[in-house]
């Protein structure tokens, strides 16, 4: 991109200030940025210090457009996710490329077809049904530790954090003991701009990010190595045997590409899960009126799912690079121009969604974009949304009431983030 200034497609300092800073997603200050940039620049170019300069696509429609163009726009290029200019000097050091991991997210035709092939059949609804029986029971054990609690609990710390990890470490194969290892591990991988999950406390240098990141991978790595092992040798009916014996061509997979598919199995689905579920949690506890109509209409609960992920989007962006020159929204993109999706805006896009303030289990239809949009759908989608309705449905009956108990804390990050700490009280029936 021309980095001269180019008059009104710059978003003002302050905004683009906004969007690479970890704190202000924490508050209500990126939503009122996406919300000027919407209705005042909503394709516009942000030029925040220390960073390449980028396209911000705040609006639905654009949003949808970029992602469904998947050879004009690629996800590989450049780094998939925001990364500062040092930061991605060091990694380009490291890997040669703009990645530090290579997984789904990170590839384009022809390999992403192929790798997704592998593994899309088991995350259909077709197969993931045969799953249904034990993500209940561990959603009924999940629901009875919160009600021992006695009225009052952190529901982050005791429901929406250890429920969806299980079940994906269950589906993956890895054993329960292992399972706080993979929690860290993940919070470090998509927080560490967040001061309660970091590896390293203080305000980190590029070079620190990188060795961090570094450490975290290697540590996957090493873990998952074994893993491979034994399942070549002792194959089991779980996601890791077909990781482990997937073949591309007639070979395995080469071992980097294998850590990043266990890596983003094994991360994508939690952190995210989890604050979508905290989300409808927050939302009911902030709405009396929605909870009892929820409680009293079982049948809501897919929608109740829906309009927590849309609400809270718990990914707030992915990037993408430009292959060519073309035109969007009456603005003149450069080939290798960076542009970032923001989903989070997307989902309150005024023209889309009515009331996109108000959280309604009833919003219908409700085409949030919070799983992308494209030939990078969010792979566990289904996972997700069954997880969700699963808790809701062993949950909800047992609440006779549901309120706030202190306030909510909310992750620094503007990669992946949601509440940390979601204090609520509740009555039992
Ligand atoms: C991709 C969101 C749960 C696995 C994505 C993308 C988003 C997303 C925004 C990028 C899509 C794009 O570029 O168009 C979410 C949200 C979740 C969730 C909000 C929960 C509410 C899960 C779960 C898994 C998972 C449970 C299962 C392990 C993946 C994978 C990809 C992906 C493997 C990469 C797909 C590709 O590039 O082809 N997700 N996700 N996600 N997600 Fe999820």
């Amino acid at each position: 991109m021309d980095t001269a200034t180019t008059g009104d497609l710059d978003i003002p300092a302050d905004i683009a200030a906004s969007l690479v800073d970890p704190v202000a997603y924490a508050d209500d200050r990126i939503h009122d940025a996406y919300r000027w940039l919407r209705a005042n620049n909503p394709l516009g170019i942000a030029r925040p210090e220390k960073f390449d300069p980028f396209w911000v696509v705040t609006k639905h429609a654009h949003i949808q457009a970029i992602s469904r163009q998947n050879d004009l726009f690629h996800n590989a290029d450049r780094p998939t996710t925001l990364t500062n200019q040092a930061l991605e000097e060091r990694v380009r050091k490291i890997t040669g490329g703009p990645n530090l991991v290579r997984s789904l997210v990170q590839m384009d035709a022809p390999d992403h077809p192929k790798y997704r092939a592998l593994t899309q059949g088991w995350f259909m609804p077709a197969n993931l049904g045969k799953f249904e029986g034990r993500v209940r029971e561990i959603a009924r054990a999940t629901v009875q530790r919160m009600l021992d609690r006695g009225g009052a609990c952190d529901f982050v710390e005791d429901v929406a954090l250890g429920y969806p990890l299980h079940v994906i470490m269950e589906i993956l194969g890895v054993p329960e003991a292992d399972e706080p290892r993979m929690l860290k591990l993940t919070q470090e991988l998509f927080g560490p701009q967040d001061p309660d999950t970091a590896r390293v406390r203080d305000a980190l240098s590029a070079e620190q990010v990188a060795v961090m990141l570094q450490a975290i991978i290697a540590d996957f790595s090493a873990y998952f190595r074994k893993i491979t092992e034994n399942r070549r040798q002792n194959p089991r009916d779980d996601l890791a045997t077909v990781i482990a014996n997937a073949k591309i061509g007639g070979d395995y997979m080469p071992e980097h590409d294998q850590t990043s598919y266990y890596m983003i199995v094994a991360t994508a689905g939690h952190d995210t899960t989890s604050s979508s579920t905290a989300g409808a949690i927050w939302a009911l506890a902030n709405d009396p009126a929605e909870f009892a109509r929820v409680k009293a209409n079982p049948e809501l609960i897919p929608g109740l799912v829906d309009e927590a992920i849309r609400w809270m989007t718990p990914v707030k962006h992915f990037m993408r690079s430009a292959t060519a020159d073309t035109e969007l929204g009456g603005r003149k993109i450069a080939k290798g121009d960076w542009l970032m999706l923001c989903y989070a805006s997307g989902n309150r896009d005024e023209e889309v969604f009515e009331e996109p303030y108000r959280f309604r289990s009833d919003r219908k239809p409700n085409r949030h974009v919070a799983f992308g949009y494209g030939a990078h759908l969010c792979l566990g989608q289904y996972l997700a949304k069954l997880e969700m309705r699963i808790l809701f449905e062993e949950l909800l009956p047992h609440l006779k009431s549901l309120s706030l108990d202190g306030e909510v804390k909310m992750t620094q990050a503007y990669f992946v983030n949601g509440p940390k700490k979601l204090p609520i009280r509740f009555e039992v029936n």
